[in-house]
């Protein structure tokens, strides 16, 4: 089996793609920069930006001369704030992106895909647990982008001899080696190492949330679980057809505070944390249910808080 693995040189992908040749798997990355795992002899690499001209054709070459039966489509960009502020740029490159791929794989020998969604698909959340089945109503155009990108992959999957499986992640941190650590600070958990290590009190937007301690609760999930959820799903859709929607998170919240807490306890550094208003458009609680994943993939989360902070302060430190 080959394994396409678009945006493979990230955070999430360079994990999937490790999990995978750890398995004994071909892995063929697509993006458009180098995988931090490149030394790696078993990768193969082609550098391509999915919104070249052209870039649907290169696609399909690249799939049939590499063999490739199944792809894991992560490439596309994740800031919310910048998707706020530049909208059609966000759509051109995430919508866009996945359309050249599912152009590209139109008559090849791929017969199963797993997209990576986000739980920003649910928008503002009532509080308590989401299922699959609750409302999407993103509030902003990254959210939306992974919403119509859903939507693309089920259309596709009724035209196309393929399964396809959306994992819809929660709060994404930690690093399953420590080399492969999330290199930018846009989670609470690298934002707070970050800060910590220069010196600087962590920030907490809002301690006056309905929520036990005031502070906002959240599904953190390790980087490596999320991963071992995607090689879940690909042996899932082995012979299926359609599409299906999965959450990716632990079902257990945690609030901003006990993060704090926790990473003050792992890191041995003490510190006052600053209190900030709330931020627009930060819900109370998000928090997945996890049964779909559970009964359909037999997956579950493996790794606590605990382990989350720890190889996230581990990687932050191998890097820095
Ligand atoms: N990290 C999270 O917390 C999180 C949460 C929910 C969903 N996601 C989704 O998971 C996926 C991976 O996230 P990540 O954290 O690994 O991000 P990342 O930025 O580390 O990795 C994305 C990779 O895609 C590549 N890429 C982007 N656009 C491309 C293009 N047009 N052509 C070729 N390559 C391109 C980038 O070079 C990068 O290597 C993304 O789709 C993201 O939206 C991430």
């Amino acid at each position: 089996m080959t394994t396409l693995v678009t945006g493979g040189a990230g955070y999430i992908g360079s994990h999937v793609a490790r999990l995978l040749q750890d398995r004994g798997e071909r892995v063929v990355i697509v993006d458009e920069r180098s995988p931090r795992s490149g030394e790696r002899a078993a990768l193969a690499f082609h550098e391509l930006d999915l919104l070249a001209p052209g870039a649907d054709q290169e696609l399909g070459s690249i799939i049939r001369d590499e063999g490739v039966d199944a792809i894991i489509h992560f490439a596309a960009r994740k800031r919310v704030d910048e998707s706020v502020a530049r909208p059609g740029w966000y759509y051109q490159q995430n919508v866009g992106g996945l359309t050249a791929l599912l152009g590209a794989l139109h008559g090849t020998e791929v017969r199963r895909v797993v997209f990576s969604s986000s739980a920003a698909v649910y928008g503002d959340v009532d509080g308590g647990q989401v299922a699959e089945d609750a409302p999407t109503r993103p509030v902003n155009p990254y959210g939306r982008t992974k919403l119509i990108g859903e939507w693309m992959l089920a259309d596709t999957a009724n035209v196309e001899p393929i399964a396809a499986a959306s994992l819809r992640y929660f709060n994404v941190a930690g690093a399953g080696w420590p080399d492969l650590g999330d290199p930018e600070s846009l989670n609470l958990v690298t934002i707070v190492l970050d800060r910590i290590r220069r010196g600087l009190p962590p920030v907490v937007y809002g301690d006056d949330y309905d929520t036990p301690d005031g502070s906002a609760i959240r599904d953190y999930v390790h980087v490596l679980d999320l991963a071992q959820a995607h090689v879940a799903a690909l042996d899932h859709l082995v012979g299926r057809t359609g599409h299906r929607v999965f959450n990716v998170g632990t079902g257990v919240g945690t609030s901003v505070i006990e993060v704090l807490d926790m990473i003050s306890e792992v890191t041995g550094i003490a510190f006052e944390p600053e209190i900030a208003s709330r931020r627009a458009g930060d819900p109370a609680a998000v928090v997945a249910r996890v049964e779909r994943i559970t009964e359909e993939l037999g997956w579950r989360a493996q790794h606590d808080l605990r382990d989350i902070i720890a190889s996230a302060w581990e990687a932050h430190r191998f890097s820095r």
